[in-house]
Order: structure tokens, then C-alpha cells, then sequence
């Protein structure tokens, strides 16, 4: 992918997401280690690159998440966005199967970079606590609230984990992950703790 065209995607990109904190602390990073890993394994870069930064897309803004099926809305816009930067269908077709089949919807013939987006996309979570709690704030939880949820999450999608490399990574990450939740749930219950006895 030309570098004035890889500008371009981001700016369209971040742009289009649903909140900047979304598109820095999840979007992009999710689209750096997918490039990352496919390098690494051999797989199609600009593929994994671009589905990475795009997967999530169809967020509605304001992270509504009741009103519309995100993967849907996240392949319409990613087809109009791809199709208007002039992406050829060679890119289009498989960036858009990665965002089909991306949140545990893998399928046994999925490709080497639908499996790569899918599992950073996991991995990435436990990597971004603190952004985490700003968009469950955003939808109104609590922050010891939001702990729980993360956790909850986070737990339940390491069991989604597809390729062996992430499976590793994963349980070596999950333990500095729930040291780091203990962390802050203790953190918190303090402050709100010397909130209720000022
Ligand atoms: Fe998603
Ligand atoms: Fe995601």
C-alpha cells in the first residue's frame, strides 16, 4: 500500500469511527499488530492492516450497540470507503472477509488473515484497560462496573482464541491482565470509599 493512500485510509478512518478513543486505543492498534503478525507469519499485510483498522467500523457513534448489527454496517461503510481510495477487489474481497468473520464468526476454511485479525482483535483488549474503562464510562458504567465487564469480556474471548501463537500469548497475558484489574478494583474501592467519608 502506497504510504499518501495509507494516510489517507486513517484520516477517512478515524473520521468515519465512532469515537477518537475507539480509533486510537482499539482501531489502530489492532491494525498495527495484525500487520505486525502477518509479517511475521507470512500472511498479506496490507490485507490484515486495513481489516484491522476496519473491523469495527460499523460502531454506531455513541457506541449504541443496541441499535444496529456492527458487522453489517462495518462491511457497507468498508466497501464504500475501499471502493473510493480506489482499492482493487483483490484487496476489497478479503479485507471484508475478515471483518465478516471477525467476534467468533470463523469458519474452518477461513484464510491465514481472517484468523490473525480475529485473535489480535482479542489480544489488543487486554492491552488497553485504561480505554476499556473510558468507553464503558461513555456508556455509563460505573468504573468498578466496568471492571467486571471488561474482565467478563476479556475472559470469554480468550476461549475464542483460533491460532496456537495467540493461544500462548494469550494465558502468558491474561495473568499481568488480572493482576492489573485486581489493581485497579482495589484503586477504586478506595476512592470510592474516601468519596463516602468525605
Ligand atoms: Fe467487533
Ligand atoms: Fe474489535
Amino acid at each position: 500500500m502506497r504510504d499518501f493512500i495509507r494516510d489517507k485510509l486513517y484520516t477517512r478512518t478515524r473520521g468515519i469511527a465512532s469515537s477518537d478513543i475507539y480509533f486510537r486505543g482499539h482501531l489502530v492498534q489492532v491494525a498495527k499488530n495484525s500487520k505486525y503478525i502477518a509479517r511475521e507469519l507470512n500472511a498479506n499485510q496490507d490485507v490484515c492492516e486495513i481489516a484491522g483498522l476496519l473491523h469495527d467500523i460499523g460502531y454506531p457513534r455513541y457506541f449504541d450497540r443496541r441499535k444496529e448489527d456492527h458487522i453489517l454496517k462495518g462491511i457497507r461503510i468498508s466497501e464504500d470507503l475501499l471502493n473510493n481510495l480506489g482499492f482493487d477487489l483483490d484487496t476489497i474481497e478479503p479485507v471484508i472477509d475478515c471483518i465478516r468473520t471477525h467476534d467468533n464468526h470463523l469458519e474452518d476454511k477461513s484464510p491465514l488473515e481472517n484468523r490473525i485479525v480475529h485473535d489480535t482483535d482479542f489480544i489488543v483488549a487486554m492491552d488497553n484497560i485504561k480505554t476499556s474503562i473510558e468507553l464503558m464510562r461513555e456508556w455509563g458504567f460505573s468504573y468498578l462496573e466496568s471492571l467486571d465487564r471488561i474482565k467478563q469480556d476479556v475472559t470469554k474471548k480468550i476461549e475464542w482464541i483460533n491460532l496456537k501463537l495467540f493461544k500462548d500469548l494469550a494465558k502468558e497475558k491474561k495473568k499481568e491482565f488480572d493482576a492489573n484489574i485486581a489493581h485497579m478494583r482495589r484503586l477504586g474501592t478506595y476512592y470510592e470509599f474516601k468519596k463516602q467519608s468525605n
